[in-house]
């Protein structure tokens, strides 16, 4: 069955591709489970998508911008019957095996240092903020009333605290449930299609920046920052 929420002590996993509904894959509309301690959270972008239970025979209706949570090791299959944009984000139990890796964390000393050389270059939430609300129409409307002086701050602070801190970090984990709590819909009602956008704008002011820019770091900053992005849209 499908829970609200995520439970607490989850650390994200990776993600699926983004899939339409000429994309999505036939195994994922036949009966599949996931395996013991993995989570899943469908992010429907667009459209609808059919959620059924097998065990209770409930079939759900997930309409973008929402979401479902797929319990471990639950008989499911998803059912498409017109235009859809989704994504499965994955996340597992962390378990004290220091052999455990988050995705991310392989490339912690190269975005660290890459943030640092834009830093040296520039002001880096002042670029950001420029390229995110240029990004599309649908970004401007949210800053209206913002106060940017103290949002460039937080925002650097947390993409500081991003890039240095792994998301299976407490403390970490504590600021992106924050967060999560103010992105979601009962506070800044952020729909999770708009954090790509985000996350590009991220890099194209990286990009902007870093003297040493290439397209292998830019890969590396999107899975660097791809697992807090996972657990604050995890809270819509
Ligand atoms: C992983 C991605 C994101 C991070 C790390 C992030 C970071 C932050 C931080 C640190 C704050 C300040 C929170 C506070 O006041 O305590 C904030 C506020 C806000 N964010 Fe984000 N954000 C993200 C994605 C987005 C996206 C996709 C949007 C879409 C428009 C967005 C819109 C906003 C808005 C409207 C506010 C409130 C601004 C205000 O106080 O006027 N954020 N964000």
């Amino acid at each position: 069955m499908p829970t609200e929420r995520l439970p607490v002590g989850l650390v994200p996993a990776g993600s699926s591709l983004e899939f339409t509904n000429d994309t999505i894959p036939t195994a994922l509309q036949k009966e599949h489970a996931l395996g013991p301690g993995h989570w899943g959270v469908l992010h429907v972008f667009e459209g609808t998508v059919r959620f059924v239970d097998i065990a209770s025979g409930e079939e759900s209706e997930v309409t973008a911008p929402d979401h479902v949570i797929i319990q471990p090791e639950a008989p499911h299959r998803l059912r498409v019957t017109g235009p859809i944009r989704c994504r499965i984000d994955f996340f597992r139990k962390l378990e004290d095996d220091a052999t455990m890796r988050t995705p991310g964390s392989f490339a912690e000393e190269e975005v660290r240092q890459s943030f640092a050389r834009c830093e040296a270059a520039g002001d880096f939430a002042e670029a950001f903020y420029t390229t995110f609300i240029n990004a599309s129409p649908a970004i401007a409307p949210f800053f209206a009333q913002t106060e940017f002086g103290r949002q460039r701050k937080l925002l650097r602070d947390s993409v500081f605290l991003m890039v240095t801190h792994d998301v299976s970090n407490p403390e970490m984990r504590g600021l992106l449930d924050k967060l999560g709590a103010v992105h979601s819909r009962a506070g800044r009602n952020i729909a999770p299609k708009l954090y790509e956008l985000w996350l590009d704008s991220i890099c194209q002011t990286v990009k902007v920046l870093d003297p040493e820019w290439s397209q292998s770091l830019e890969d590396h900053w999107r899975v660097r920052l791809r697992a807090g992005m996972q657990i604050i849209m995890a809270a819509y």
